[in-house]
């Protein structure tokens, strides 16, 4: 693995002791190498969310999507299984799909001289090379890339060194799980893009030593000292924790009323609070008693990343003729653009060469999680936390 372009310094007083230790150095949110660096180890050269299972419901469902700076192409097979391809014709590179697009069709074709490829990526047709004499079409199917389906959400390893997926969200099943995040239907999406590195949205995510300043509505119905960070991932690539509920508050919705049912297999701890999880490098899931919110990041530019911010519910809610989203997408669009005008003055300020990495308040512990995680990602480390989780 290249050496990022970052000093190596200044990341030790990143992984100094919670307490003692500083923010990343400013070239990790401001300098186009680390953020080059980062595509090629973090986004294609690890387990990068592509997008939601729901999205390829059926068989012959096809999507294309990037992960990173590399063009993916997403498949759902006649058995079931979503495929993730190189989105690169064997033929001379044509893509299958372009970038956002989604078909259906029982096979895949390329646009350009029509190669035509089954649904598990196997050549089915090249015209003209039927008479070709050692053209043999087993040697040119499409180049598959590790692929996970979990929980609703697609990962792909478009470098195809990333390890195996379990690992990568090692000691998160057990949080995720009772929300059932696969059974649950998306009601809206929101796209905002954002003038702010991507690291800087997670870490805001990860810390509600800001709420008190700038969300009112948030503090209204969880109050902004409640709950805790998880203090181990437990090995996975994951940082994470929780935030209790306002007594009368049933989720967050701008009145803390909810409009759905409590989702069928979250307990009564569950009831009370809200689970955020950043699934490194770009899922940030927010898992409520009676919905879960998932942001899905794209990094675009050191200093912009595009977020789809989308709202799922139990299909028994989801279907009813009089259910609105509403009370949970509009508490959360409030918070998100609070959120978003906070990340994007971190980002203006950085933008000074005179700025030094700041120290983290006790407050800020997923913070410190969340930044040590990148830190050993730069230095070519495990990403995720070794130590078993407090009870
Ligand atoms: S590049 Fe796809 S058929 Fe030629
Ligand atoms: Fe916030």
């Amino acid at each position: 693995m290249d050496a990022p372009p970052i000093d190596p310094v200044a990341l030790e007083a990143t992984l100094r002791p919670f307490g003692q230790s500083t923010m990343l150095p400013r070239g990790a949110y401001v300098d186009a190498g680390v953020f080059a660096w980062e595509d090629r180890h973090f986004l294609q050269g690890g387990w990068m969310c592509v997008g939601r299972g729901e999205d390829l419901a059926d068989p012959g469902d096809q999507r294309a999507a990037m992960a990173g700076g590399a063009g993916v192409l997403l498949v759902r097979a006649d058995d079931g299984c979503v495929h993730g391809f190189a989105n690169a014709c064997r033929h001379r590179g044509h893509e299958l799909l372009r970038g956002g697009e989604g078909r259906h069709r029982p096979i895949v074709v390329c646009p350009y001289h029509s190669w035509s490829y089954r649904l598990d990526g196997t050549l089915r047709g090249a015209p003209g090379f039927e008479s070709l004499e050692g053209f043999v079409p087993a040697d040119h199917g499409l180049v598959e890339l590790p692929t996970a389906e979990w929980h609703g959400l697609l990962f792909v390893d478009a470098s195809g060194t990333a390890g195996p997926f379990d690992d990568h969200v090692l000691g998160l099943e057990g949080l995720v799980a009772p929300y059932e995040p696969e059974r649950l239907r998306t009601a809206r999406r929101h796209h905002y893009v954002v003038q702010s590195n991507w690291k800087i949205l997670s870490e805001n995510y990860q810390e509600c030593y800001h709420c008190t300043m700038i969300h009112p509505q948030l503090c209204a119905v969880s109050p902004p000292n409640s709950g805790e960070n998880y203090r181990s991932s437990g090995g996975g690539a994951w940082v994470g924790g929780w935030m209790a509920l306002a007594d009368g508050a049933e989720t967050m919705s701008l009145d803390g009323r909810s409009a759905a049912a409590a989702l069928r297999a979250v307990g009564a701890e569950g009831r009370r609070r809200v689970i955020y999880v950043v699934i490194f490098p770009n899922v940030l899931l927010s898992l409520h008693p009676d919905y879960v919110m998932t942001h899905l990041l794209t990094p675009l530019a050191p200093d912009r990343t595009r977020v789809e911010c989308g709202w799922a519910f139990a299909p028994e809610d989801r279907d009813r003729p009089d259910f609105d989203a509403g009370y949970a997408v509009d508490f959360w669009d409030v918070t998100n653009r609070q959120d978003w005008a906070a990340c994007e003055s971190v980002q203006r300020g950085l933008s000074s060469t005179r700025h030094t990495p700041g120290p983290l308040s006790p407050r800020e512990d997923g913070v410190y999680h969340y930044v040590t995680m990148v830190a050993r990602g730069y230095l070519g480390l495990p990403l995720g936390s070794p130590v078993v989780p407090a009870p």
